[in-house]
């Protein structure tokens, strides 16, 4: 059970409490019998058991490590594990299990597990997934706002706890690796990625890398059966790419700022994208990386060098300068976008991969393509064995500290807490500081329960597929996924005490004389450069490209703003609640009407937090994690800037 206690006591306690909570006792190892090979007894160091097994293995089997397939790839035949040597497994987004369960999640990374210890060895795989807001793609977790919501709450005490209840949701259900945080700094919102940021600046970015604590534990905990291993990604820029210099994807068409070029001089890259890998190395002992897909091309360079083939950073930087001990895993193809040429071949680009300084990679479908490209690179001398038992021994010293060649398994003891009332409180508690109080006229705010009526509408009001966002269920989220939860209208009608509660999306039905208005307002669900203003007009759709989708705009679509004219015409007072993954553009007139203005961000599951401050049972705290533009034509716009003029500045934020 993970509990906090109220805030008051918690900030500084609960990091405390938290990390400290050995949840199950750690296991003392047996003495091992005599003809035990080394790397398999427990009471020897980490480093003698990886040692000894490094000298057991052959080169596909070294190979094999660090080639990382796709689920899907492997399900209808997981013997293929054993096969082909894979040291990982992924869940991208949306490929889950049937049924979608907690249970049946358990039961599929199990079977895959007995599969890889079938191998010679009896090497456990590692099975990663994007646990970005809780474990979003398991029907049943509970789904936390987003980063840029938990960067509104500037309270890291409160964001580990977070990241606890979701590494424990995830590796009670099978997976024990989370490709998170992303410790990116979102300078531009028009960035489909924003939401998945902390914020703009890289001290709050910083702060808020009690993440990585609260997924992993401290050293020794990552045995534990409520820890899994942390991700920082995308290193480094992922954030600071310029609009305009998005990739050119090869499946959806132009992606005008995601995966795109950071073209900035190195010391405002260095302070913008690398400061924050610093104490989630050096602090944090973050136990992986993620390069990101994006370039760099610093000022006075005519080159430009993608992410995952930068040696000087990866190898020169990271691991050289900062001492990062743990391993680089590749982004999803991520060597696709290794591109020092025209005509630069799969194989060309697996080498420049290797020797940049990756050592698993994410070859969803194609591992076997990339196993036979690294074998053939050893054998013909282009990448050294050296380089190769450096990455293998990186890996296998997770696997050792994660206790998986011991506990291979699930452990499912805290399985029936996944989405329980404890975790779901601790939801609750940050999707209510991330609430940010941004306009207050006529202390409209907290909204009075002295019976009357309350008028509720808008587009985002009653869909709890839109207040999660991405990564949830699907990659891409949508607004009609549902999972277990509160949506914010019905948080508001258990608050609404004797007053009526009357809904009408679009304001169609007659606002009642007095009444109060709550219109909730907002984005529909994206990921990734999907969420790109003016992004692919498609949506994603392995078999067909020519879905049509709305694109994004960061404005108010039309049905929202005659939403708000109409209620803010007639009601009483008039709160207006947006609930989206980044700022979004305010026209005068809508914000002219409003008495009450609500960032809400993306809460997740727990809808009825945002009514908890509406109501006042919990008080607005927030401040903004990103500058607030008055237009887009703004963007790009960050604290600091010269002439910074925005509507809400950085760190602004009413209290009741
Ligand atoms: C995606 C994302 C990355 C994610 C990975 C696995 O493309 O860039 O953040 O962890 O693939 O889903």
């Amino acid at each position: 059970m993970i509990t906090i206690t109220i805030r008051s006591a918690a900030r500084a306690a609960v990091a405390g409490v938290l990390l400290a909570s050995p949840l199950v006792a750690v296991a003392v190892a047996a003495p091992a019998q005599a003809d035990t090979p080394a790397y398999e007894d427990a009471a020897r160091p980490v480093p003698q058991r990886v040692a000894d097994l490094l000298g057991r293995m052959t080169l596909a089997e070294k190979v094999g490590q660090m080639t990382q397939a796709e689920r899907a790839s492997i399900d209808s035949d997981p013997s293929i594990i054993a096969s082909d040597n894979l040291g990982s497994v992924l869940s991208g987004g949306g490929s889950v299990p049937t049924p979608n369960t907690p249970t049946a999640w358990a039961d599929m990374v199990d079977r895959y597990q007995r599969a890889a210890l079938a191998s010679r060895l009896h090497i456990p795989i590692l099975y990663g997934i994007d646990t970005v807001h809780g474990d979003g793609n398991m029907y049943g977790a509970t789904v936390f706002p987003h980063n840029i919501g938990l960067g509104a709450t500037r309270d890291p005490a409160l964001v580990a706890a977070a990241e606890h209840v979701a590494a424990s949701e995830t590796r009670s259900t099978g997976p024990q690796w989370a490709f998170a945080p992303c410790i990116c700094v979102a300078r531009d919102d028009r960035w489909g990625r924003t939401y998945e940021s902390f914020g703009e600046t890289p001290a709050l970015v910083e702060q808020m890398e009690t993440a990585i604590d609260g997924l992993q534990g401290r050293p020794g905990q990552l045995k534990d059966n409520d820890r899994v291993l942390a991700t920082a990604k995308h290193f480094a820029g992922d954030g600071l790419t310029t609009y305009g210099t998005g990739s050119n994807d090869q499946t959806t068409g132009n992606y005008p700022i995601d995966q795109g070029v950071d073209q900035v001089d190195r010391a405002t890259f260095d302070r913008l994208a690398l400061a924050p890998y610093v104490p989630a190395v050096q602090q944090h002992h973050v136990g992986s990386v993620m390069p990101s897909y994006s370039d760099v091309q610093f000022t006075g360079d005519t080159t430009r060098t993608n992410m995952h083939g930068n040696r000087d950073l990866i190898t020169g930087w990271l691991k050289g300068k900062e001492g990062f001990d743990g391993f680089v895993i590749s982004d999803y193809n991520g060597i696709d976008h290794i591109q020092p040429g025209a005509g630069t071949t799969f194989e060309q680009r697996v080498v420049l991969g290797v020797n940049a300084g990756i050592d698993m990679f994410m070859q969803p479908s194609n591992f076997a393509d990339f196993e036979a490209a690294l074998t053939d690179a050893v054998n013909t001398g282009q990448v050294s064995m050296a380089r190769i038992d450096d990455a293998v021994s990186r890996i296998l010293t997770k696997k050792f500290e994660l206790g998986l060649f011991e506990h291979p398994y699930t452990d499912r003891t805290q399985l029936p807490e996944v989405g329980d009332a404890a975790h779901r409180a601790i939801a609750r508690r940050a999707v209510q500081e991330s609430q940010v109080l941004l306009r207050n006229r006529k202390h409209a705010l907290p909204i009075r329960r002295n019976g009357g009526t309350i008028y509720v509408a808008g587009s985002n009001a009653d869909n709890i597929g839109n207040q999660s966002g991405g990564w949830t269920l699907t990659w891409q989220g949508g607004s009609t996924n549902v999972i277990p939860g509160t949506t914010i209208l019905q948080g508001i009608r258990q608050h609404a005490g004797h007053a009526r509660v009357t809904y009408s999306a679009t304001a169609s039905a007659p606002v009642p004389h007095g009444a109060t208005g709550v219109v909730v307002v907002g984005e529909t669900p994206y990921s990734e450069g999907f969420g790109d203003v003016n992004g692919p007009q498609w949506a994603y759709d392995p078999g067909d490209h020519n879905v049509p989708r709305p694109v994004k705009d960061m404005q108010l679509s039309s049905a929202d703003k005659s939403a708000v004219d109409r209620v803010c015409a007639a009601a009483a007072k008039c709160i207006v609640v947006v609930v989206s993954g980044r700022p979004l553009q305010i026209d005068p007139k809508q914000l002219k009407e409003t008495d009450a203005l609500v960032a809400a961000w993306l809460p997740g599951s727990e809808g009825e937090g945002v009514a908890d401050d509406l109501f006042g049972t919990a008080h607005y705290t927030g401040t903004l994690p990103v500058t607030w533009p008055r237009t887009v034509a703004q963007e790009p716009i960050n604290v600091g800037d010269p002439n910074y003029d925005p509507l809400y500045a950085y760190g602004f934020g009413l209290r009741t």
